[in-house]
């Protein structure tokens, strides 16, 4: 049994780890200021659960000192792009200043393994799948905020040897989910008896990863990176149209639905790919499990 940290425990991510680490008898602890997470979506006693802030240095090498955990899992962040560009400075801050809090706690505490949740953000604008060589360049204070996240762990290592692993997560779906995303507002417009939804651009791909199987990954990814820094994409691998991601709602609650372009909603710069190459993480033995239809099909279940 190990003793697990989890920073954005009770956030849609962190909430899919937690259940898929209890099942392998890890003691599980988490930090969250429930800004954006739930604590309804995990069952973790509240001897165990800190509603604490990242961005408050000295609990958090207070908290993660006493709790002395075996590996800490920094999830904690502000993620939403349109929230993050909306409000650059608190999620810079939180991003950026909570993640030196975390690394500094952790390096206090002498952690055997440090794991930071990166995003496929930190790319710029590619047409094939990125591999983790691909050369960096993000687009928006989030990716930028997140890229600072990986240099930090880089400094981090240098400085301590402690093994670390950067996780570049690219789009999470499944249940819990936390903020207005493509797929829960398709799942609201429908669920609210819509059989006409209205979206934005439907044209760009995007490589949608179910978070049971991202769980699995992380998991993986604490068991099986050796010492070093070691950087992964975590996608599917297979990139969805929004056109495609409302064919599978089609099919899953057995109705057409038709979608209305609103302008509104059309963003004037977009991506048309992101799309991940997995083929370093498939290499520890992980493989994904759950595909868009059945995803779908169990979330409006
Ligand atoms: N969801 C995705 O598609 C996606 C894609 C790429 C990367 N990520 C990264 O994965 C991680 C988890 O994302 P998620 O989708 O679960 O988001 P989420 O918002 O559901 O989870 C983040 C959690 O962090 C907590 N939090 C935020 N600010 C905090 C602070 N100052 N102190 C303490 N807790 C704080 C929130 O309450 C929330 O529970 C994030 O680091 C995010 O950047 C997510």
């Amino acid at each position: 049994m190990s003793k697990i940290l989890i920073t954005g425990g009770a956030g849609f991510i962190g909430s899919a780890v937690i259940r898929h680490l209890q099942q392998f008898n890890n003691e599980i602890f988490v930090i969250d200021n429930l800004s954006f997470g739930n604590r309804e979506f995990i069952s973790v006693p509240d001897a165990n659960f800190f509603h604490e802030d990242i961005l408050n240095r000295d609990r958090m090498v207070k908290i993660i000192g006493n709790i002395k955990p075996d590996y800490v899992i920094h999830l904690a962040a502000v993620h939403f792009i349109p929230y993050c560009n909306e409000h650059p400075y608190e999620s810079s801050n939180i991003n950026i200043r909570g993640t030196m809090h975390i690394l500094e706690a952790a390096r206090l505490a002498g952690v055997q393994k440090v794991f930071f949740a990166s995003t496929a953000a930190v790319y710029p604008i590619y047409d094939e799948a990125v591999t983790e060589q691909h050369v960096v360049g993000p687009l928006d204070i989030y990716g930028l905020s997140k890229l600072t996240g990986e240099h930090l762990c880089n400094e981090f290592h240098l400085m301590t040897g402690i093994p670390t692993v950067i996780c570049r997560f690219f789009n999470a779906f499944g249940p819990n989910e936390t903020n207005p995303h493509l797929i829960p507002e398709i799942q609201k417009q429908i669920l609210g008896g819509n059989r006409k939804i209205k979206l934005g651009n439907l044209t760009p791909k995007r490589d949608f990863i179910h978070t049971y199987d991202m769980a699995n990954a992380v998991h993986t990814l604490l068991d099986k990176t050796a010492s070093g820094i070691h950087t992964y994409n975590l996608g599917r691998g297979i990139e969805y149209s929004v056109t495609e991601i409302v064919d599978a709602f089609s099919e899953a609650i057995g109705e057409k639905i038709e979608i209305e372009v609103d302008p509104a909603r059309v963003r004037k710069v977009e991506r048309m790919h992101l799309l991940a190459d997995v083929t370093k993480l498939k290499s520890l033995g992980w493989q994904p499990k759950t595909g868009i239809e059945d995803g779908i099909r169990t979330l409006v279940e």
